[in-house]
């Protein structure tokens, strides 16, 4: 959808890297994470939305082999690109919830992207994409503002999770690993409270 990338493409080509809200420069208890449900360093991993995120470098450093960067905006990919260097990441411009990967992934990550899809039809895109993406055993690690979360991100309304809509959005198909609050301090310093859900396809 041509709004959405605008939007994007905006936002990345007018800010610095650690000027947005959701800027995080420590990866280390994502990674951590990741680690925790895919220790493979083999394994395929695809993170939807990753802007200019630094859990790319943050996986590549941690020895990961197959990492794929998606992203709607390619300003935000070719400055992600430069912030990585050169590393074994492929880069992917394209709407998620209009594009579906052509490969399986052993790990599915979004921090921060499934909450900007408020109209059915988008979800229902993404909830394709999902099932193109992943194979059963594989893990899915999402992160969305929480129900007492902010309403608004990057001046677009969210649609907010906690662990029962994660367990709806992924019905049938996942099971729940782990699922839990977590609070992100913005560069600005305010708080924000989001979820984390973690869940495993079903054979
Ligand atoms: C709030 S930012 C989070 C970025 C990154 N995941 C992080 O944690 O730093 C949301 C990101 O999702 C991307 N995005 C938004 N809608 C998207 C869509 N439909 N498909 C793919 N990427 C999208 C934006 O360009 C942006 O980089």
């Amino acid at each position: 959808m041509t709004d959405r990338r605008a939007h994007w493409d905006t936002v990345y080509a007018e800010k610095a890297e650690d000027a947005v809200s959701w800027f995080e420069a420590d990866a280390r208890d994502r990674v951590a994470l990741i680690a925790r449900h895919v220790p493979d360093r083999a394994a395929a991993l695809l993170d939807v939305g990753s802007g200019r995120t630094r859990l790319i470098p943050a996986l590549v450093a941690a020895g990961y082999r197959d990492v794929t960067a998606l992203d709607i905006s390619a300003e935000a990919v070719a400055r992600a690109k430069v912030g990585t260097g050169v590393g074994p990441v492929a880069w992917v411009v394209a709407d998620i919830a209009e594009r579906t990967p052509d490969r399986a992934y052993a790990l599915w990550h979004d921090r921060a992207v499934l909450h900007f899809l408020t109209e059915a039809a988008d979800r229902d895109g993404y909830r394709r994409a999902l099932l193109a993406g992943t194979e059963p055993g594989s893990v899915a690690i999402l992160s969305a503002f929480a129900p007492d979360g902010p309403t608004m991100c990057s001046g677009l309304p969210v649609r907010r999770y906690g662990q029962a809509e994660f367990e709806a959005f992924l019905w049938p198909g996942f099971t729940t690993r782990e699922s839990f609050p977590a609070l992100h301090r913005t560069p600005g310093g305010a708080e924000q409270r989001f979820h984390v859900h973690v869940a495993w396809r079903l054979p």
